[in-house]
């Protein structure tokens, strides 16, 4: 029983798999939201528990999380709009990333791939793949040199933190060609046709500061499938265990089923460890000093609400309800103002808000809240 959220959680994990975290709202991801056609569910939560990371849910198995798969009878949210896809229509979302896939033949130029991106990638990604506004960014240099980011703050807490982008982090090209051919422009997902999705990737590379088989590619370079076949990441190495080759997705599954690997206990799997529990086999990484204070992460995490507008205009106060009296003396940031704060802000605003006998009528006889006289106040003294 697939809604339509289903669509459209499929469509992002055909784009990203590997990685698809931050987007999707937690319900969904709780729900059970992930991959189709993967194994039952009924193994999948034979414990009990599942551990939710990003969009995917990760079921407990021996106390190990094992495969994601979907939990087809825990469909609970509903939403009031679209339709039940087809069977069809899911199969044409349903397309892994995480294989390593030679695109099909085809070819194009980064000046092509430029004029696609201006015209359908920028306004979320920004100039030569800035980023921003929320949207990732697609290159923040030189692919190598920041590939070598990766591992500061290992060794230096100070040093600036990991770069995390499709030059510098990603370990296969592959990646992108169908990140870009299957998920973007993102609310025209498989829009771009091959030779347009070539001309794309070759843009990244270009603004990523890539060199392919010894050639740099610059303005002219023209990508197809032979050339493709040749790109080595930057960071293809970067990634535990091997993941190339046919073999690459079976030596994943291999490594994540021996906990040892990453710092965990070898345990009768069968046996919830209550006493004289084992030591760790493996010791954990950790990062010394004051750990990670700084990272970027491969999303823009900014999220500042638009500046409020109307708000107080101290100017326009001071015209309207001081000028008359203060344009002379004690005008704003004169230095009439030396032989009155000699006391200190908090005497000032406390005789202003009272009145005095020398003239200065209580709150300048306007009606302001407290704290809006003060910042007049603070105006008129400082003159800004
Ligand atoms: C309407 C905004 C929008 C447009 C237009 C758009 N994208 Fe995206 N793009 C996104 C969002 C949002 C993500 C992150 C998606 C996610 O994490 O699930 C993304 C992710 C990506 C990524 C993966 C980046 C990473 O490091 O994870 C690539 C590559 C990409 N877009 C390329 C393109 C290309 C090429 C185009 C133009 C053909 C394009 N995008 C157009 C919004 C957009
Ligand atoms: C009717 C004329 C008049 C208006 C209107 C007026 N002031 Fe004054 N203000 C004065 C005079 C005169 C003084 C000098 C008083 C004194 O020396 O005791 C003064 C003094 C002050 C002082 C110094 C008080 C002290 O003794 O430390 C502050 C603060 C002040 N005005 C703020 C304002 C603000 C803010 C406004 C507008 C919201 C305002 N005034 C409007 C005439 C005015």
């Amino acid at each position: 029983m697939f809604k339509v959220n289903k669509l459209i959680i499929s469509a992002s994990i055909a784009a990203s798999a590997a990685f698809f975290m931050t987007a999707c709202n937690s319900e969904a991801s709780a729900s059970g939201a992930s991959h189709s056609g993967a194994t039952a569910a009924s193994t999948a939560y034979a414990n009990g528990k599942a551990v939710i990371d990003g969009g995917v849910v990760y079921p407990v198995v021996n106390g190990k999380t094992s495969d994601y798969v979907v939990d087809t009878q825990a469909e609970s949210m509903t939403f009031n709009y679209g339709r039940t896809p087809t069977a069809n229509e899911l199969a044409a979302w349903d397309t892994d990333v995480t294989h390593i896939k030679l695109p099909p033949e085809g070819s194009g130029s980064v000046e092509e791939g430029e004029e696609l991106y201006e015209a359908q990638c920028v306004m979320c990604h920004g100039d030569f793949g800035s980023g921003g506004g929320g949207y990732p960014s697609l290159s923040k240099g030189n692919a190598v040199e920041l590939q070598k980011t990766l591992t500061n703050q290992r060794f230096d807490p100070d040093a600036d933190g990991p770069s995390r982008f499709f030059g510098s982090y990603w370990p296969q090209a592959s990646t992108m060609w169908w990140y870009i051919h299957d998920g973007m422009p993102h609310p025209m997902s498989k829009s771009l046709s091959v030779d347009e999705t070539y001309a794309l990737t070759a843009y990244m590379l270009n603004i990523n500061e890539m060199v392919v088989d010894g050639v740099e590619v610059d303005d002219d370079y023209v990508l197809d499938q032979e050339k493709f076949s040749k790109i080595v990441m930057p960071n293809v190495d970067g990634f535990e265990p091997e993941i190339r080759g046919k073999d690459g997705i079976e030596n994943v599954r291999a490594y994540y089923q021996d906990a040892s690997n990453f710092g965990g206990q070898k345990v009768n799997p069968s046996e919830r460890c209550m006493k004289d529990c084992l030591e760790p086999t493996a010791k954990p990484t950790y990062i010394a000093g004051t750990g990670i204070s700084d990272f970027l992460p491969p999303m823009s995490t900014v999220r500042d609400l638009p500046k409020e507008e109307g708000g107080f205009d101290v100017k326009a106060a001071y015209e309207s309800a001081c000028a008359m009296c203060h344009s002379a003396f004690l005008a704003p940031g004169s230095s009439d103002w030396d032989s009155y704060t000699g006391e200190g802000m908090d005497v000032v605003y406390k005789k202003g808000l009272a009145g005095t006998e020398g003239g200065m009528p209580a709150k300048g006889g306007a009606s302001f809240t407290d704290a809006e006289f003060k910042t007049i106040v603070d105006y008129l003294v400082s003159g800004k």
